[in-house]
This record gives C-alpha cells, structure tokens and sequence, in this order.
C-alpha cells in the first residue's frame, strides 16, 4: 500500500454555463459514503462558475479547483485571475501548465513554476500538468521531455497535500488514444524516482495522476497500474453518468 489517496479530477477546460450547475450537483450527490471512503474528487469548472460551484460542493467533500493562475497576486493584468481570487472563492486547488495552456499561451516551464509558487502563496494544491507530444514519443524523447518538464516546473518545497502531477501524454488528449499500460507503468515510475531523487520523502506522497482519454470503460486498468493514483479527465468529467464511474473503478 502506497498510503496514496486516490484523486480523480475532472477538467471541464472552456465548457459549462449557468445550466451546468444542475450537472455539478448530480456529481456531489453521488459522491456518496462508499466513494468517500476510497478516493477523493475534484471538478475544475472555468472561472465563471468557480464561487458558485464552490457553494454546490459545501457540505460534499467534492473539492474544486481553478484550471490557471497568474503569477501575482493582484495588480494590472487586464483579463487575469489570481491564486488568491481563487482561493477566495473557496476553491481549494488550481490545475497548472495543462499542455493547452503551454500551446496555446507559450506557457513555459519557468512561467508554470513561477505559479506554482503563487499557488501555494494562497494556500492552494497545485495540479501540475506535464507530457510530451507524438513526436517526442516517436523520437524515444518521452522520458527525458518529461523529466525536463518536472524539473523546471517544479519548486522546492513540494509536499502531499500542495501539490499533484499528472502524467498528459499530448497525442491522448481528446484523442480516445491511450499508451499502454506498459508505457505509463513506465513513465510513472521513472517520474516517482525523479521526484524522490530530488525532494527524498516528501516524494513518496505526491500523487501522480494519469490524463488523456481516461472512460469509464478503460479506467479500471488504467488506475491498477502502480505509481497511478487517480486520473485527470476532460471530455468525460463533464457528465456526472461518465465521471461517476471513473471513480468508482476504486470501490
Ligand atoms: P480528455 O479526457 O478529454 O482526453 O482530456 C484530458 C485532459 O486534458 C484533462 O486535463
């Protein structure tokens, strides 16, 4: 026993409206007592709908997070939400460096760090994404991408309960492509031993979550792999029918 306590989160990325809440409210209604006891859930809605999700999830346990943040706290940034607005809302984690965020924003692994560090100023779990591309795994690149990725984002002072990795391999995302069980058996081990080489126990408690393409119908396998302590999931965290199960493949 790894002492881990599994999380799946769910990444909602540019998706929801008013109308949503009703969604989130079938997923912390069935959240229940069985689920509660084996692994922790997340949602990450966009920046709208964070305080009022925030107020849905009082009283279920089901935690939501923020899916980016600037570096400062607050000042002239037209357009830019800070950790601590996030936190104020009564989020209580914030996903960081998504391979979205890296293309489509130049994010790169000195930005994400620097966040990381405003994450944590707020008192917020940072969910630091990492993976490479099609290319790169083509190239037998995938680990040394990767580890260059950790080491870079990454500040000192990582612990189990400020911060969470997750393994996103860029080609399975909303791809319904998967590695195989070898390759993330691999990748997360080697990941772990990084971790530990560098931050020693602290390490050990981290959890490492696989994202890219996770259902219902291959969590099951995906989530027994050692090293995997939960899932990060787009496209299926969106409906309470498909994320549900997801969690349930740890009862
Ligand atoms: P999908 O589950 O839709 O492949 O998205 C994964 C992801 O990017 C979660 O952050």
């Amino acid at each position: 026993m790894s002492g881990r306590r599994p999380l799946v989160a769910g990444n909602w990325k540019m998706n929801g409206l008013k109308a949503s809440v009703a969604e989130f409210g079938r997923i912390t209604a069935a959240y229940d007592a069985a689920l509660r006891a084996k692994v922790d859930l997340l949602v990450a809605p966009p920046a709208t709908l964070l305080s009022t999700f925030a107020v849905v999830a009082l009283g279920s346990r089901v935690a939501v997070g923020a899916q980016d943040c600037h570096s400062n706290g607050a000042g002239a940034h037209t357009g830019e939400v800070s950790a601590e607005m996030i936190a104020d809302t009564g989020a209580t984690a914030v996903i960081l460096g998504h391979s979205e965020r890296r293309s489509d924003h130049g994010e790169t692994d000195a930005l994400v760090r620097s966040k990381v560090e405003a994450a944590w100023r707020a008192g917020l779990t940072a969910i630091v994404c990492v993976g490479e591309s099609n290319a790169e795994r083509h190239a037998g690149r995938a680990l040394n991408v990767v580890r260059h990725q950790l080491a870079g984002s990454l500040p000192e002072g990582i612990t189990a309960a400020n911060m969470v990795i997750a393994y996103e391999p860029i080609w399975a995302i909303g791809t319904g492509l998967t590695p195989t069980i070898y390759d993330i058996a691999e990748m997360h081990g080697e990941m772990r031993k990084m971790l530990v080489a560098r931050f020693g126990a602290a390490a050990k408690g981290v959890r490492l979550l696989y994202g890219g393409s996770v259902k219902p119908e291959n969590a099951a396998e995906i989530l027994s792999v050692a090293d995997v302590d939960g899932a990060l999931v787009g496209g299926a965290s969106l409906k309470a029918d498909t994320f549900l199960p997801i969690a349930r493949a740890y009862l």
